[in-house]
């Protein structure tokens, strides 16, 4: 079979990974024919293309980024540009569509699917909210990029008796801020499934003080969004101009949190914004093994004629779903790991109500 690939969307560690997977199995066990669609959905739309073959995936498992280059373009959004994909891959002789990418990237995989191309999606977000599969690769490697900072600034923070705020990815659910944020000891953790309140941050904080201990680590989601006061269930924004997909860039929220627990405690409290180094990189182990599992999964999918299926994750085994069904949501953190961070605050003598006792969201 002839068959495309292209990745979408914010890159991840681990693209390569599954590229490299798709391609191997292909050739070894079905004498696929592989080429790889640049830029994403814009590499379909204008006919940007490269042949896949051994010599092209050879050395690139431990490597970030993608060989095949990702955007944020949406066809859907762009005259006849679902056509001009379909005509292209037509003309292509495209039998199949291998496509890596988030809700955004798989909306139009499902459009296309609906139109006719026989695509199959393999999950990828490093903010770990596509519904239906229980994690994306790249997670693993962002918590741990995380993991890392919180320690690190965890010793300087002691050395000065300061309060720092670490700002991680997380647009709509704060994945890498929880599973972070408890594997560094932070002392508190803010998600946009709970919106915060700024007082009782600094109460918590201040508590701690008052305990002894004089320095403090903040792990703050870059999609949180405050509970109260001015800017209160607004993102925090670094302009208003959206993509293709009419997603705002975020970003500015962690060092608005310093300004304001600087302001309420008198601790003296620094912003660390992590950015981009959480998805830059070479995959952990972990993230190459589901890497790796996903691409020999997707080609199956492609082989057994399950089109408009996703593979994804379910327990430790490898599944699929519709992707309709893997887009329709987005995956939240659950309440009981928000209650495995709560419960290594220290509430005792005072009824510290903010952060406890805010709803979950979801
Ligand atoms: O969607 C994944 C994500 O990493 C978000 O966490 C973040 O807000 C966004 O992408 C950053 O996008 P860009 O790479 O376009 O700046």
């Amino acid at each position: 079979m002839k068959i495309g690939i292209l990745t979408g969307g914010g890159d991840c560690p681990g693209l390569n990974a599954v590229i490299r997977a798709v391609v191997r199995k292909g050739i070894f066990h079905y004498n696929d024919q592989f080429v790889g669609f640049l830029e994403g959905w814009r590499g379909v739309q204008e006919n940007m293309m490269r042949p896949l073959d051994m010599e092209a995936v050879a050395g690139i498992l431990p490597r970030g980024g993608t060989i095949l280059r990702s955007s944020r373009t949406n066809p859907a959004k762009k005259e006849r540009g679902l056509e001009q994909c379909i005509e292209n891959l037509n003309n292509n002789g495209i039998e199949a569509l291998v496509v890596l990418g988030g809700d955004d990237t798989q909306s139009v995989s499902q459009k296309l699917f609906e139109g006719g191309v026989k695509v199959v999606a393999v999950p990828k977000t490093i903010d770990n909210d596509l519904s239906g599969t229980d994690f994306c690769f790249g997670f693993d490697t962002a918590v741990m990029i995380a993991t890392e900072a919180i320690d690190r600034v965890h010793t300087t923070a002691e050395a000065h008796n300061r309060v720092i705020v670490v700002e991680v990815m997380g647009r709509d659910s704060g994945w890498i801020a929880i599973y972070s944020g408890i594997a560094g000891g932070a002392d508190v953790i803010l998600i946009p499934e709970r919106p915060f309140d700024i007082d009782d941050v600094a109460d918590v904080l201040k508590h701690r003080h008052d305990r002894g201990r004089f320095f403090s680590v903040v792990v703050v989601a870059e999609g949180a969004k405050m509970a109260r006061g001015t800017g209160s269930g607004s993102l925090v924004t670094e302009t208003d101009q959206v993509d293709d997909f009419g997603h705002v860039r975020l970003g500015g929220i962690g060092n608005m949190l310093a300004r304001e627990i600087e302001q309420r405690t008198g601790f003296e409290t620094r912003a660390v914004v992590l950015g981009h180094i959480q998805r830059g990189g070479s995959p952990t182990a972990f993230d190459r093994m589901l890497a790796t599992r996903y691409g020999v999964g997707a080609i199956d999918l492609v082989h057994e004629g399950k089109f408009g299926n996703m593979v994804v994750l379910r327990g430790n085994a490898i599944q699929s779903i519709p992707i309709i069904e893997a887009i329709s949501k987005t995956s939240y953190v659950s309440q009981e790991l928000i209650d495995v961070a709560l419960s290594l605050q220290d509430r005792r003598g005072e009824e510290r109500g903010g952060l406890k006792a805010a709803p979950h969201q979801r």
